[in-house]
């Protein structure tokens, strides 16, 4: 190979900076996965899937207490909804004790992509 095709090789590679490649055309993501995975919606470090406490609240019961919409919400920007106050938000913040707290605890660090967060979302009404 010349010089010049393996240089402009090298540069389109460094161009694509990593975690912002499409994913591959007929993905499916699996929200289980992406609940479990460091790399995804990493929702392990700070949730349970049974009634444990451990950072957050246990996640057992999550469908009978939450409607999915407010889930989509909620995994999109969790702060935005804990100020709405929304009739399930403050349903959440008196289990909490936290009525009074301005922030919520709960950091989404990993941008999900919308099918991600729609199967996170179908994921946690599981529960
Ligand atoms: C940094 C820790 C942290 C991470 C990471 C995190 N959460 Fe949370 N989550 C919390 C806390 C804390 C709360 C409770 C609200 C509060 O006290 O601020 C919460 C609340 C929730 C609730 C509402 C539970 C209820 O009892 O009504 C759901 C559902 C939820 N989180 C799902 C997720 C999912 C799914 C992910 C992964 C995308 C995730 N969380 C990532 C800390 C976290």
């Amino acid at each position: 190979m010349k010089y010049w095709a393996m240089a402009g090789f090298a540069l389109a590679l460094a161009a694509c900076p990593a975690g912002d490649h499409k994913e591959a055309a007929g993905y499916k993501p699996d929200g289980k996965y992406i609940f479990n995975n460091a790399a995804k919606g990493n929702c392990i470090t700070c949730h349970r899937v049974t009634a444990e406490k451990y950072v957050g609240p246990g996640l057992a019961g999550t469908g009978a207490l939450h409607s999915r919409a407010w889930l989509e919400r909620w995994l999109a920007d969790p702060q935005k909804v804990w100020n709405e106050n929304g009739a399930e938000t403050l349903d959440l913040k008196k289990r909490m004790n936290a009525e009074t707290r301005k922030f919520t605890g709960m950091k989404v660090i990993n941008l999900l992509q919308d099918a991600e967060r729609a199967a996170l979302a179908d994921y946690l009404m599981t529960l």
